[in-house]
């Protein structure tokens, strides 16, 4: 029989520090466990990277699509470069198999968590028992192809299925969160390029470095304050503070005039703040939201023409990891 291995990793969510966390500031995410991409990958007998079905469904679509052949080629360099990192000298081949219900290039982590779909379990096929940081590492040069040079933020949280703060080139650390998050997310029916976002943000920094060294700063403020409200539980806080980080987002020019409206609506709708998420210029917004008020910010930003409108609960930490 031959052998097979299934992985299901979750979304994630950047709450602060997207951009900035690229030049020093501190990145806030977490996990959304409602979300998922499952990888099955099978040893067959011709060598090298085969591909099966490679279909997503965002949550509140209930039709599959299947991937462009566009996005199949790039699945197969992935896969390509995983065995040549991880299996150089393998005889026999791979077929890869993936169903998402995280929405392709949205922001939500979906190359991330492919990356690290494909990571463990070819790790796994092999019999192979790689720490979490060797696992990340062959995670993080998967994303590098997706991505350019991304700071590492997504395929931590999506590998260790927990909410991390990070700053890069130091350790991720646990985020602690005393009260659940209550979120409700909403498209404006466009995915973003994280490549192109992150090129322009340095467009910016180049032309005026001054001005962008002390967004940064803000930034870094933020993300410090941003941690110590998860701490403490105080959701005021921390839905201000998503406040003041869309405000810089949008000052480093990668808000679409759509996401913005869709923030406002949710803020006037009774969130308790509200922000992009991800690289932006397309992809999703976020607000915090008291459960009580959730029905209503949905209905408004469904009103307002958001697309794939949802809501999800990140469960406090219970502080045992
Ligand atoms: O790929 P996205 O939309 O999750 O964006 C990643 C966040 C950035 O800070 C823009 C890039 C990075 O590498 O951290």
């Amino acid at each position: 029989m031959q052998a097979i291995q299934s992985y299901e990793s979750p979304a994630k969510l950047i709450l602060l520090g997207e951009h900035f966390v690229i030049f020093g500031a501190p990145a806030l995410a977490v996990p959304l466990l409602d979300l998922t991409t499952r990888v099955t990958l099978r040893q067959v007998n011709a060598p090298g990277a085969h591909l099966g079905e490679l279909s997503w469904a965002p949550a509140t679509d209930p039709h599959p699509r299947h991937l462009e052949a566009k996005q199949r080629r790039q699945a197969r360099g992935l896969l390509e470069h995983a065995i040549t990192r991880v299996a150089p000298n393998s005889t026999s081949g791979f077929l890869l198999e993936a169903h998402s219900s995280i929405p392709l290039g949205y922001g939500l982590g979906s190359s991330a968590a492919f990356a690290v779909g494909v990571t463990v379990t070819l790790h796994a096929l092999l019999n192979l028992h790689p720490d979490a940081s060797t696992l990340s590492h062959h995670a993080h040069a998967l994303e590098k192809m997706v991505h350019g040079n991304p700071s590492g933020i997504d395929e931590a949280v999506v590998l260790k299925g927990l909410p991390l703060s990070l700053r890069k080139g130091e350790a991720t650390k646990l985020l602690k969160l005393s009260s659940p998050l209550s979120l409700v997310l909403a498209s404006a029916g466009s995915p973003g390029s994280t490549r192109e976002a992150v090129a322009r943000v340095a467009a910016l920094r180049e032309h005026a470095p001054e001005r962008f060294a002390s967004l940064v700063a803000k930034a870094d403020a933020l993300g410090e304050a941003g941690i110590a409200a998860c701490a403490t539980g105080n959701l005021c806080a921390l839905g201000a503070l998503l406040d003041r980080a869309h405000a810089l987002l949008q000052k480093v020019g990668v808000c679409p005039p759509r996401l913005d409206d869709l923030v406002q609506k949710a803020r006037q709708a009774g969130a308790l703040g509200a922000k992009i998420t991800g690289a932006g210029l397309g992809g999703f917004m976020v607000a915090l939201v008291p459960p009580e008020r959730v029905e209503r910010v949905r209905a408004a930003l469904v009103a307002s023409e958001g697309e794939l409108v949802f809501s999800t609960v990140v469960p406090a930490t219970t502080g045992k990891t």
